[in-house]
């Protein structure tokens, strides 16, 4: 099922309710092309924990990490990561063992993660519309009431 995300408004507030039902411990795939609205997604999801404004695409350097109360959130953009083995020097296995996972372009260290990924593929880019699929917790799903349905 796709949910439509009208404007850029949708996409805040989607990032914010993925934020609010999220576990200490999940990992977000956040997968679409260039200006989908990944970073846009990753924001409004810090933003809900860490209060915090300035949150910044984390293309240089490829990790940003927030700390919050007892958690610690991990923005990792993968988009210029040309091996996957170096991800381990941006210490994915301390990310995979304590906090939440955020990553935008995840496909080239996909192959690393846990099943319990959750994938969140933004498409169908027309002007300030887009859809996005949730793919993998699928009772996610049901908290997304008040979206538009496609
Ligand atoms: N509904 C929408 N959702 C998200 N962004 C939107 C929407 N409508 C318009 N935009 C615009 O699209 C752009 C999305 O940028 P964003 O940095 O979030 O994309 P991205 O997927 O992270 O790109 P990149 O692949 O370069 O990291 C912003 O300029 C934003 O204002
Ligand atoms: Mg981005």
């Amino acid at each position: 099922m796709k949910l439509i995300l009208n404007n850029l408004k949708d996409t805040k507030k989607f990032g914010k309710k993925l934020a609010q039902i999220s576990k200490p411990d999940d990992i977000f795939c956040l997968k679409g092309n260039l200006g989908s609205g990944k970073t846009t997604i990753a924001r409004a999801f810090i933003n809900h924990f860490t209060k915090n404004d300035n949150i910044i695409s984390p293309t240089f350097p490829m990790l940003i990490t927030y700390e919050y109360k007892n958690n610690i959130i991990w923005h990792y953009d993968m988009y210029r990561l040309n091996n996957p083995s170096d991800v381990w020097n941006l210490s994915l296995e301390e990310a995979l063992n304590n906090g939440i996972i955020l990553i935008e372009w995840p496909e080239i260290i996909e192959h690393l993660l846990p099943n319990k990924k959750i994938d969140i593929i933004i498409k169908d880019i027309k002007e300030d519309k887009r859809s996005v699929e949730i793919k993998g917790r699928i009772e996610l799903l049901k908290e997304f009431e008040g979206f538009n349905t496609a």
